[in-house]
């Protein structure tokens, strides 16, 4: 991973625009601009290391082009970007476990792996899950919170996630450590130490799952992974890998989702208003925080087969990165994009949750998640303020707030 961040060091001071994405400050804190610029300087640009787009068009229709996989690690990829990820490849910084989870693999593996969980994560379970979220909700709105990461948006989801995959309530800490240690995985361009310690960590909850695979299968729960466990059509390497997906990815985009909708409509007291008025409306500030700033900016796709996309011919083996985050302030398809604005009527065509065959599995989850938190939030809190710095993750890929200190 040093050798990588050497690689997008040395393109961005080439003067590769798409590399500042990764190696500028600046657009760490603030990614809309450069997005703007990519977004206005063709639908799709080529780069160095990689094509890229901001557009909604180009970026819905890469995701939905079976001419373009996730499968990284599969087949050579050419130089620079070939070389870059095959030094990174062992950390696996586009997947969150190894074995390959879902996410990391494409059809026909992708649609059978995928088949299988879809079986247990129904949207029937998913809604049965309501009144446990209202419940722990309930209980860690009772203490006022000082810090709304730390003692809201980073516990519901983890909770929720512990419910459906079993995990005793007395290993619900140690699940958010290690939890927190491994979601560095689903991002890019971090220092190498991050990457060894997020190993570890993987390691050892893997060893934890292999004895609680076990005990599930022999005395199954009512969560959703006894009934995976049960299902036996899942190896056991696929089981940790789709477990540690689940954990990741189900999660450490909530923690954000949480975190940027109380923070926007803490710093939006007109729009928190118009809830007051007309709480029907908490299921579409969801979807405006998720198109407002995406817990999820970007994802990429390899080419499969030479590609005709937006104009321009693209080969095999080569990258391209769809900005969801850009593609979310596209102007073709959102009026006035940068406006925060809970009753805008297609906020939910968003792509932060992608497209296509890797449509996020927990989308229906994490907007129950998101609606009954912050509703409950606001509900109980309603003099809720900022009372300090907010302080932002470092993450690239993932955007949301490590810190939100807050006085009620
Ligand atoms: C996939 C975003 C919450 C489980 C994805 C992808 C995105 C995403 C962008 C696809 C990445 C790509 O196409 O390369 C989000 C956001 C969330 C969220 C923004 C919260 C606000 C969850 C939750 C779960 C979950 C709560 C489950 C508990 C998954 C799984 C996949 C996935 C299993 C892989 C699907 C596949 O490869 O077929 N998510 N996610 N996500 N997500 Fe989510």
């Amino acid at each position: 991973h040093g050798f990588m961040r050497a690689g997008i060091n040395a393109a961005a001071r080439k003067g590769d625009e798409q590399a500042r994405f990764f190696a500028d400050p600046g657009v760490r804190r603030d990614p809309y601009p450069f997005y703007a610029t990519i977004r206005q300087a063709a639908p799709l640009v080529r780069g160095r290391l990689m094509w890229a787009t901001a557009r909604h068009e180009v970026a819905g229709a890469v995701l939905r082009d079976d001419a373009f996989g996730v499968g990284f690690t599969d087949r050579p990829l050419p130089a620079p970007i070939g070389l870059l990820f095959r030094f990174s490849r062992r950390s696996s910084p586009i997947g969150p476990v190894d074995p390959p989870s879902m996410l990391v693999v494409d059809p026909p593996e992708h649609t059978r792996y995928r088949r299988l969980v879809s079986r247990v994560f129904t949207a029937r379970a998913i809604e049965g899950l309501r009144p446990r979220i209202e419940r722990t909700c309930d209980e860690l709105l009772r203490d006022k919170p000082a810090d709304l990461v730390a003692d809201f948006a980073a516990l519901l989801p983890v909770t929720v996630i512990a419910e459906i995959l079993g995990v005793p309530l007395d290993m619900r800490r140690q699940f958010l450590a290690w939890g927190n240690a491994a979601a560095p995985t689903l991002d890019l361009g971090l220092p190498f130490s991050t990457y060894r310690q997020t190993e570890i960590n993987i390691r050892r909850v893997n060893e934890w799952m292999r004895g609680h695979f076990a005990r599930l299968r022999r005395e199954p729960g009512d969560d959703l992974l006894s009934q995976l466990v049960q299902l036996d059509d899942l190896s056991e390497q696929e089981l940790l890998a789709t477990a540690g997906l689940l954990l990741a990815a189900g999660f450490e985009t909530t923690v954000n989702l949480l975190g940027t909708g109380a923070y926007l409509l803490m710093r939006h007291p007109e729009q928190l208003a118009v809830l007051r008025d007309e709480p029907q409306r908490w299921g579409n500030a969801v979807e405006e925080t998720l198109r407002f700033d995406s817990p999820v900016q970007v994802t990429a796709r390899v080419c499969r087969r030479e590609a005709d996309l937006a104009g321009e011919r693209i080969a095999p083996g080569h990258v391209v990165m769809a900005m969801l985050g850009g593609a979310n302030r596209d102007p073709g398809v959102f009026a006035e994009p940068d406006t925060f604005d809970v009753t805008r009527a297609n906020a939910r065509e968003h792509l932060s949750f992608s497209g296509g065959v890797h449509y996020c599995l927990g989308a229906a989850l994490a907007r129950l998640e998101g609606e009954i938190g912050l509703r409950m939030l606001f509900e109980r809190y309603p003099g809720l303020r900022l009372d300090g710095e907010p302080r932002r993750r470092t993450t690239r890929v993932l955007r949301g707030f490590e810190r939100l200190p807050v006085t009620i």
